[in-house]
């Protein structure tokens, strides 16, 4: 079948993790993964979980040969705002080379990408030059709540020398990239509760504390008027960038256009954050507090005049080494009660966390990875540090003791999370000669 429609049919699963309503849609792309994946030669199982299902599929297990497993998820996020898309999210259409659909990037074309690559080796050699795992899950977008326990229960059969992932992006100018570092990633909710019901704010206003006007000040104490993080101890344990890497950052801001180039994708007219550092080190390799969401009050049509019982947001911290998740929504949650007035009380929900995570580049399969990138895509790869989080990744470390590299596929304009998600459709493609070129360089990285 043609790689393009396989992809389509993938994309048309709303495999949405976030939204209850969807479970369903969840269950039926991993059962379609699962058929996929025994279809090409694997041996394929889906594994209910307390949350979506996990698809596993291995080779069988030769020895003498060293073991990949390469991690993919099949969850995406929600389309919404819909009126942001030129075409129906989950109705894939192709124009100028790109392929546009929830999830074409994030990550339903790049774990694809690897399996067509393991699919055309496996018709035109029999085997794979390496034991190969595919685990791939349904629940990275909610911070893979079940992935850990389910890590613990199969670390036999999931036992591996390292980990292949591409569920990053690509540099500037749509250059390959080996991304090093990943931020880790610690959510919480806050809700402020005041009055016991809605009041009238002639009668109350003056009288009893906003609710929303406390959740503003709140999150306005977050930081200070430069962009740092005023929480006590926030920045206590981050690694400082090593020189190199400062150097790495300074090219790659100016290859990529500077500050211009970061402005126009994110369609701003100024940047802002943390003094001292670059955009691409504050975005790569310094933490931040992020309010994702906010709410309150009246939002309907006109004006009402009330005060509302209570309100809430929502927060998430990225975090780099060696910040400890824990650490930090402990000491967020202290500092956002020191600022909390006695006239309301406050609640505070601890979400999902993962730690940030760092590869050596210079490693040896380091290296082999950096290799099938320059040869698939004709170019020496970029090394990037990416904000954004896989919190997996540090669990994989922690429970298989492996080490995973990220061979982002992502053309950097692909709008991951936002309408008019796209493929550029020769990264897809790319990416299946990439896995080809990848299992070899792995193999031979032992000589084996
Ligand atoms: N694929 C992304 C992460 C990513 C994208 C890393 C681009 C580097 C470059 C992943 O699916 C993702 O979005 N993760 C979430 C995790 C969170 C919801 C726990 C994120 O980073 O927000
Ligand atoms: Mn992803």
């Amino acid at each position: 079948m043609d790689p393009l429609e396989e992809l389509n049919s993938f994309l048309r699963f709303p495999s949405i993790s976030t939204q209850p309503e969807h479970a369903t849609d969840l269950v039926s792309c991993a059962e379609w993964l699962g058929e996929k994946l025994s279809s090409i030669g694997l041996s394929a199982s889906v594994h209910p979980t307390p949350g979506s299902p996990v698809v596993i599929a291995a080779t069988p297990r030769d020895p003498s040969k060293r073991t990949v497993l390469i991690y993919g998820h099949y969850d995406v996020q929600p389309p919404e705002p819909l009126a942001g898309w030129t075409t129906p999210p989950f109705e894939p259409r192709v124009e100028a080379g790109r392929l546009y659909a929830r999830g074409a990037a994030d990550n339903k074309g790049q774990i694809l990408a690897h399996i067509l690559g393991v699919a055309e080796t496996l018709r035109e050699k029999g085997s794979l030059p390496v034991n190969l795992i595919f685990l791939i899950e349904g629940e990275e977008e909610i911070g893979s709540p079940h992935l850990a326990d389910f890590l613990l229960d199969h670390r036999e059969e999931l036992a591996c020398d390292l980990v292949a992932i591409s569920d990053t992006a690509m540099g500037p100018g749509n250059t390959p990239a080996f991304t090093y570092a990943l931020r880790g990633i610690a959510a919480m909710e806050v809700i402020v509760r005041g009055p016991a019901r809605d009041l009238h704010s002639g009668l109350f206003g003056g009288a009893v504390a906003n609710p929303a006007t406390v959740v503003a000040r709140l999150l306005a104490s977050l930081h200070d008027d430069e962009g740092r993080v005023r929480i006590p101890g926030f920045y206590d344990a981050v690694r400082p960038l090593e020189s190199w890497e400062r150097e790495a950052a300074a090219d790659l801001e100016k290859a990529a256009g500077g500050d211009a180039a970061i402005k126009e994708l994110a369609g701003v007219t100024e940047l802002f954050g943390e003094k001292g550092f670059t955009t691409l080190e504050r975005i790569g390799a310094r933490p931040t507090a992020e309010v994702n969401g906010i709410g309150g009050g009246y939002q309907g049509a006109g004006t009402k005049t009330v005060l509302p019982k209570e309100a809430f947001a929502k927060l998430t911290f990225r975090l780099v080494a060696d910040q400890d998740p824990a650490v930090i929504l402990a000491a967020a949650e202290e500092y956002l009660r020191s600022q909390t007035p006695p006239s309301v009380l406050l609640e505070v929900i601890t979400g999902h966390s993962g730690a940030a995570y760092q590869s050596d580049p210079n490693s040896p399969d380091g290296l082999a990875a950096r290799k099938a990138l320059r040869e698939a895509f004709g170019t020496e790869p970029l090394l990037l540090r990416d904000g954004g989080s896989i919190p997996i990744v540090a669990t994989l470390k922690e429970i298989l003791g492996v080490d995973s590299y990220l061979l982002g596929l992502a053309n950097p304009d692909s709008q991951i999370h936002s309408p008019d998600e796209n493929m550029l459709i020769e990264n897809f493609l790319g990416g299946i000669r990439m896995n080809r070129i990848l299992l070899e360089e792995l193999a031979r990285d032992i000589g084996g």
